[in-house]
């Protein structure tokens, strides 16, 4: 990634620090400029190309086109009509280029606030990541008073390595860090009794669990099952409690303090603890290590969410295995 200027290095060390410590941090834009020049760059992406996603949201990934896969299939639909098919044909690869620029334009304005090189340097030159990608992409999530996605961590096993029993591809040892960026006004109350409405929530010092429930389930202590939801992940932590895999005290200790962390927190606003709440004012950034349990949070009924995010994924070329069991990822 080519060098960025950071006026602010401080911010970045207390982030990495953060990060280390319980796989979450926060930062506040100081520049009302910056958020109202990137609310105008999302929205405009997001009304003129935007795609319909889960939970009604919209999201563009900054191309003029949503997708060029759709490029015969659109052709198809207009029946062979060759204006169109040229106008496509232009706009698909004008497309590439437009969203490179535009993903410079944004990461160069973020870097006068966040130094994202030194952040991600930091990470590979300690831990021996790599870094694949990073990329940039916004949503907009309408007015929504219940849990727009439920409690769950990313980077879940996939559908082959489940089924596949041992002979499959075992995961590798990745590290995502996802900068939520808000950029719509603070969602407010849905009633006056209740309090006030989050956008996101995440539950600190989770995601070296899950990290640590992985490795269990590939050295075959815990079974094989999928862990992408926060019931699935208990029910592991449940199963290695209840397992011969003799945890360490320490262990012991951290499973035990993570199952009553999040025994309230269900798919039921009403019952959900909102202790996980976030802050989501415009310029407000949460950035967390996405194995961490987190959730859409409900908005309430009045204003829709905006969010930029910036996904920064590094990766080890070894197995989650080569590391030790209950190992501090950070
Ligand atoms: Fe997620």
């Amino acid at each position: 990634m080519r060098k960025l200027i950071s006026k602010n290095k401080s911010s970045s060390i207390d982030i990495i620090e953060k990060i280390n410590s319980v796989g979450l941090a926060f930062y506040k834009i100081n520049s009302y400029k910056i958020v109202l020049s990137l609310r105008k760059i999302c929205n405009y992406h997001i009304d003129k190309w935007g795609a319909l996603k889960k939970g009604n949201s919209v999201f563009s990934d900054f191309r003029l086109k949503w997708d060029s896969r759709n490029f015969f299939k659109a052709i198809k639909e207009e029946n062979y009509n060759i204006l169109f098919s040229v106008k496509l044909l232009i706009t698909t690869l004008l497309s590439y280029p437009w969203r490179f620029f535009v993903k410079r334009y944004i990461l160069n304005m973020l870097s006068r606030e966040i130094d994202f090189n030194y952040i991600i340097s930091t990470f590979i030159k300690k831990h021996h990541y790599k870094h694949i990608f990073t990329s940039v992409d916004t949503y907009r999530t309408p007015a929504s008073l219940g849990q727009v996605i439920p409690w769950h961590r990313d980077g879940s096993f996939t559908k082959e390595f489940i089924s596949n029993g041992s002979d499959g591809t075992l995961p590798k040892d990745t590290l995502t860090l996802k900068f939520f960026i808000f950029l719509s006004p603070k969602t407010t109350y849905a009633d006056k009794n209740k309090a006030p409405l989050s956008s996101l929530s995440v539950i600190p010092n989770t995601a070296n669990i899950s990290r640590f429930l992985d490795r269990l389930v590939i050295l075959g202590d815990i079974p094989r099952t999928d862990n992408w939801s926060l019931d699935m992940v208990r029910n592991l932590a449940k199963s290695a409690q209840q397992s011969q895999c003799k945890c360490s005290k320490e262990e012991t200790l951290l499973l035990k303090n993570f199952l009553s962390a999040t025994e309230n927190c269900s798919s039921d606003p009403n019952v959900d603890t909102t202790k996980y709440d976030l802050p989501n004012e415009p310029g407000s950034v949460v950035i967390f290590d996405d194995y961490s349990l987190h959730r859409g949070s409900p908005t309430g009924t009045l204003n829709s969410r905006l969010v930029l995010r910036v996904i920064v994924l590094l990766e080890k070329s070894e197995c989650i295995l080569r590391n030790t069991r209950f190992d501090k990822i950070h």
